[in-house]
């Protein structure tokens, strides 16, 4: 599961060859016209009043490009930005020590906001209202609570659980911004942007058949980019031309739809076994051998968003899409 070719987190190897991909501006950044629209306009305001950005709350499907545009945001606004995690914040003491380090105007990026403690949580909310924060200093009877003065800064939270936020933190986001998965045309320019910085020469309807195959996901696109350059280079020139791309995708088991191995199975399973369903969520996940939250949050998402699963209140059903494309003959019910 770990090393999923179409997985939509970070590999461990991956994360260095990002930094050389990731947008640094909204110029860069592809697509989500509706984001970078909103966000320009507040961006502006916000440096021709020579004030911080108001804080900004990025949710959507792993994959999608929350971190990258935290970081385009701080330089768009010009300025640093410090990163931690809501795991990574154990006590309230964690958040002070970062915050007490921003400069005014600066980002604090919280990735997976959601898993923030309840008590780091509270102390968070006057930090972003007033800029102070309140922490206990000393333990039982001598314990006092201490006001910490805080420059103003920007909280940039990501997550991709947004409903899982408790209202009041949502609340205090007063820019929402939710990113949608990537159209194949934006998708084909996100191939084509990394190619190039790759030095690689690539096919138009090369990149457009990889860009097909990356899920709405530009986190894959750059994946599958990168197996079909070492596809190119060992079989061909180097250039990634058409057949090319589409040998290596079929090779790496990824077909037109972006569908891979455990999707099929999923998919198969569910014919066979519940007739196309309607199934349960727990059921399935018990038959398969997989936790129910696993299903929800890997393997569905994406089978729902192209119609392959539709989600009914007696559970899920496999559509008539997806029987023709497994080329399955469709039951008469
Ligand atoms: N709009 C975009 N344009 C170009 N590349 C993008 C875009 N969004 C994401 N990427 C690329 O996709 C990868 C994953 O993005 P990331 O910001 O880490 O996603 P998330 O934080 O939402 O999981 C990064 O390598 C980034 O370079
Ligand atoms: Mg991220």
């Amino acid at each position: 599961m770990e090393e999923r070719m179409m997985s939509t987190e970070e590999l461990p190897a991956e994360q260095l060859l990002e930094q050389s991909i990731r947008p640094q501006l909204l110029d860069d950044y592809v697509g989500q016209e509706k984001v970078k629209t909103s966000l320009r306009v507040f961006v502006e305001a916000a440096m021709q009043r020579q004030e911080s950005l108001d804080h900004v709350l990025l949710y959507g499907p792993p994959g999608l490009g929350k971190t990258t545009m935290a970081a385009v945001i701080a330089n768009e606004m010009n300025v640093n930005m410090k990163t931690t995690s809501g795991p990574a914040i154990e006590r309230p003491g964690d958040l002070a020590a970062v915050v007490s380090s921003l400069e005014p105007g600066d980002v604090l990026f919280i990735d997976e906001i959601h898993r923030l403690h309840r008590s780091v949580e509270e102390v968070l909310y006057p930090a972003m209202e007033d800029f102070c924060l309140d922490i206990m200093i000393g333990k039982g009877p001598t314990a006092r609570s201490v006001r910490l003065d805080l420059p103003p800064f920007t909280l940039i939270g990501a997550t991709t659980r947004a409903g899982q936020l408790s209202a009041p933190l949502r609340d205090r986001f007063g820019v929402p911004l939710r990113l949608e998965y990537y159209d194949i045309e934006a998708l084909q320019q996100i191939v084509e942007r990394s190619a190039k910085l790759f030095d690689v020469p690539i096919e138009r309807n090369a990149a457009y058949e990889v860009a097909r195959r990356s899920r709405g996901t530009p986190r894959i696109a750059n994946r599958l980019l990168r197996r079909v350059r070492d596809f190119a280079e060992v079989r061909g020139d180097g250039t990634i031309t058409f057949t090319i791309a589409k040998e290596a995708l079929e090779l790496l088991q990824v077909d037109s739809y972006g569908l891979d191995d455990i999707d099929h199975r999923l998919l198969r399973h569910m014919v066979k076994h519940f007739g196309g369903g309607p199934v349960g969520l727990d059921t399935l996940a018990a038959t398969i051998g997989e936790e129910a939250i696993t299903i929800e949050d890997v393997y569905e998402p994406y089978l729902l968003q192209i119609g392959f699963l539709q989600r009914t209140p007696r559970g899920r059903v496999v559509t008539m899409t997806a029987y023709d494309h497994l080329g399955m003959p469709y039951p008469e019910k």
